[in-house]
């Protein structure tokens, strides 16, 4: 047993010490990524990874436990990083995390969170607003959009199944309605509520990868016929693969014919609300009855905070009570104050600092700047892409997703999806640029997500001649 404990573990001279050499090195890790000169990733071998860090926890040096960490982690503040869809957080952010892990309120009661219980209302409010809910609307900030969609989806079986499911188990088929485009986590959602695969309905896509409306009362018929008891159906804004929002209005009108619980996934492109020029793309969500939207996605948070709002406040508590008057439980008024009573985590961050600092200081203006710079510069992306021959995008950008591929003449399907395989691969490998990859109606295709402020258009033209040359690398090594 160490002596010196507990004083050697909290010892707040060390704090300090460690602390300002950590900012420091964060300082100057923040100004060269944002440079853009250094790579974006150093690849490693899964294998390899795990054998450095075994080694390190026996026989390496506690000093340069950051400066590996920054070695072998990619970088989101460079440019030159376009792959998932998370955010470069804005610094200040990584300071409300800081002070977040040293208070470590862990939120589910007001007194062990009174003051970011009363932000997490205000920034609800401010949410709900945009989304032209009423004074009636309340949220709840969680632990991601996976979360906040299953938290979402469960107080729609409450609001709309006449019988208790949380008491009784399920006595009938019950389903949800959804494009096959959605996230996986819908689909996820539905089965950890034990819907079974009968109880999600994948609606097609058009050519557009936009939910196909046309399909949608077939679908709900045919379900009725069975006897399945459809409650809910989820618009995607945007969905993930393609970027492509659903139309809003229109599966907000279905769902007011069937009286239908209407969530919109938001997680990604919620955001847009805050864009005047690109919040028409959420036309139709004044209607829903939940939205979900991601901080750690658009908003500049780090991971992971997330909005769900409801239209009507009530049903917000609905979710994980067990009684009816679940308002008046402990309390003869509305504790919103009390947030674990409403979320799925009992202890959760003093997530609701992220979002409430950046307002405080850059104002709503931050987010729409951010938001509408990214959706623009995917237009402008795509415009250099048609102008070159040797590629080709899955669909017109509506966010800041953009799939396309490499084309070579006298290649069939299998082996133009082979060739860009391979140059994703090799360019992972080296690390300069990161993108992903997707599969859409069975061809391949690299994917970006334009989340940096600091991306340029230069940035963008030089990966297509990277990715050209590595295409020509490809063709010669396999001819050889
Ligand atoms: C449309 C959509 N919904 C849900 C999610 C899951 O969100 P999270 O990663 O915050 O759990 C994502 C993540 O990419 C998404 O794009």
């Amino acid at each position: 047993m160490n002596k010196t404990w507990p004083s050697s573990v909290y010892d707040s001279e060390n704090f300090r010490n460690q602390g300002q050499q950590l900012i420091e090195l964060m300082t100057k890790h923040l100004s060269d990524a944002i440079q853009g000169e250094q790579k974006t990733i150093n690849w490693n071998l899964p294998e390899d990874e795990l054998a450095f860090w075994k080694e390190y926890l026996k026989n390496g040096n506690q000093e340069d436990f950051f400066k590996e960490i920054i070695k072998r982690t990619t970088h989101v503040h460079n440019p030159k990083c376009t792959g998932h869809q998370v955010a470069a957080p804005a610094p200040i952010t990584a300071l409300t995390g800081l002070v977040s892990s040293i208070f470590n309120n862990g939120m589910a009661v007001y007194e062990m969170g009174m003051s970011p219980n009363a932000m997490e209302r205000i920034v609800c409010d401010i949410l709900g607003n945009r989304l032209g809910y009423t004074e009636a609307s309340r949220g709840i900030l969680t632990s991601g959009g996976t979360l906040a969609n299953l938290t979402a989806l469960l107080a729609a079986r409450k609001v709309k199944v006449e019988h208790d499911v949380w008491k009784e188990g399920h006595t009938k088929p019950l389903a949800i309605m959804v494009s096959e485009e959605a996230h996986y986590c819908v689909d996820r959602a539905a089965k950890i509520m034990g819907l079974g695969d009968a109880g999600i309905i994948k609606i097609p896509v058009t050519n557009d990868f936009t939910m196909d409306i046309s399909q949608l009362e077939n679908h709900y018929q045919e379900a009725k016929s069975k006897g399945i008891h459809v409650f809910a159906i989820v618009g995607s804004a945007p969905a993930t693969a393609t970027g492509i929002y659903d139309d809003l209005e229109a599966i907000g009108d279905f769902a007011k014919k069937y009286n239908l619980w209407f969530h919109v996934d938001g997680a990604h492109g919620g955001a847009a609300i805050f864009s005047k020029k690109y919040r028409h793309l959420l036309d139709g969500t004044a209607q829903s009855d939940s939205v979900v939207i991601d901080g750690h996605k658009m908003l500049m948070m780090p991971t992971i905070t997330t909005a769900l709002l409801f239209k009507d406040g009530e049903h917000s508590y609905t979710t994980f009570s067990q009684k009816a008057d679940y308002l008046l439980i402990d309390t003869d008024e509305e504790d919103w104050y009390n947030s674990g009573k409403r979320t799925f985590e009992c202890t959760k961050t003093m997530m609701c600092m992220h979002w409430f600092i950046l307002l405080k200081i850059y104002g709503e203006e931050v987010f729409d700047q951010n938001v509408t710079d990214l959706y623009d510069k995917a237009r402008d992306f795509a415009n250099l892409i048609h102008k070159d021959e040797r590629f080709e995008l899955a669909v017109e950008p509506m966010s800041n997703i953009l799939c396309f591929r490499y084309v070579e003449d006298g290649l069939n399907l299998e082996e133009i999806n082979i060739l860009n395989q391979k140059i994703r691969q090799r360019l992972l490998e080296e690390g300069e640029y990161y993108f992903v990859q997707t599969k859409l109606n069975g061809m391949h295709y690299l994917r970006t997500t334009l989340m940096n402020p600091f991306t340029t258009m230069e940035h963008l033209s030089y990966l297509m001649e990277k990715i050209k040359i590595e295409a020509k690398n490809v063709l010669k090594s396999q001819a050889s």
